[in-house]
């Protein structure tokens, strides 16, 4: 079952389908669809719904966890935090994206750090990564923050709207974890 994670500044907990209309305004804007993997532009209506629903229905069956990013502080649903499983592997991939008016205030930072503690002591995780687009500075720092190494550079490797982007790949396996934490 997907626990509710508490740190210093937000709730991670699952989405529920009351959230649609919020991940929609949030997730709907130009400049988070941008630099996502996965974000379309527009947002269609009813898409959040849908993902909402893939959501509970992968966290059931294990394959991943999307957390709701919640301020203690407002109570409001900020962003978005998953870490998706491939359990053959034992290995998690962490995707992320946060609304606009909360950039640059270490939530994802905050975000990614209980995951990886989750990933590791719950999960039982050996190795835990991420991509983002080489032209996304602000998530390469979150995964470097965070205690990722970068681990290469796949070039041109997705086509977003009309422009191939270049990927970058960053990593922390098990003992990169223990090392980092003792
Ligand atoms: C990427 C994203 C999640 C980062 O969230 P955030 O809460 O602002 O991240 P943090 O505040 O924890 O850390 C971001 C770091 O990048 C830095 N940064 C931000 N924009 C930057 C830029 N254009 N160039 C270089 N560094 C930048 C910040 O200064 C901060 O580093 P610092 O703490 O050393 O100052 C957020 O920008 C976002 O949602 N973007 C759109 C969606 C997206 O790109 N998701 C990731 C897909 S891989």
């Amino acid at each position: 079952m997907q626990p509710i994670i508490e740190t210093e500044r937000l709730f991670l907990r699952p989405f529920k389908l009351p959230d649609a209309s919020r991940v929609q305004e949030l997730a709907g804007d130009i400049e988070v669809a941008r630099t996502t993997l996965s974000i379309p532009y527009p947002y269609p209506d009813g898409a959040a719904e849908s993902w909402i629903s893939a959501c509970n229905h992968n966290s059931d069956a294990g394959n991943g966890f999307p957390f709701a990013l919640v301020s203690k502080e407002s109570n409001v649903l900020i962003g978005c935090m998953s870490i998706n499983i491939a359990s053959p592997h034992q290995r998690g991939e962490l995707g992320y994206w946060l609304g606009r008016a909360f950039w640059g205030k270490g939530y994802a930072t905050e975000a990614a750090k209980a995951l990886i503690h989750y990933g590791f002591e719950d999960l039982k995780l050996n190795k835990i990564w991420a991509a983002a687009m080489a032209a996304n500075p602000a998530s390469s720092n979150v995964m470097t923050k965070v205690g990722m190494k970068f681990e290469g550079e796949f070039k041109q490797h997705i086509l977003k709207g009309d422009k191939f982007e270049d990927l970058v790949y960053y990593g922390m396996t098990r003992m990169d974890y223990e090392n980092m934490r003792s």
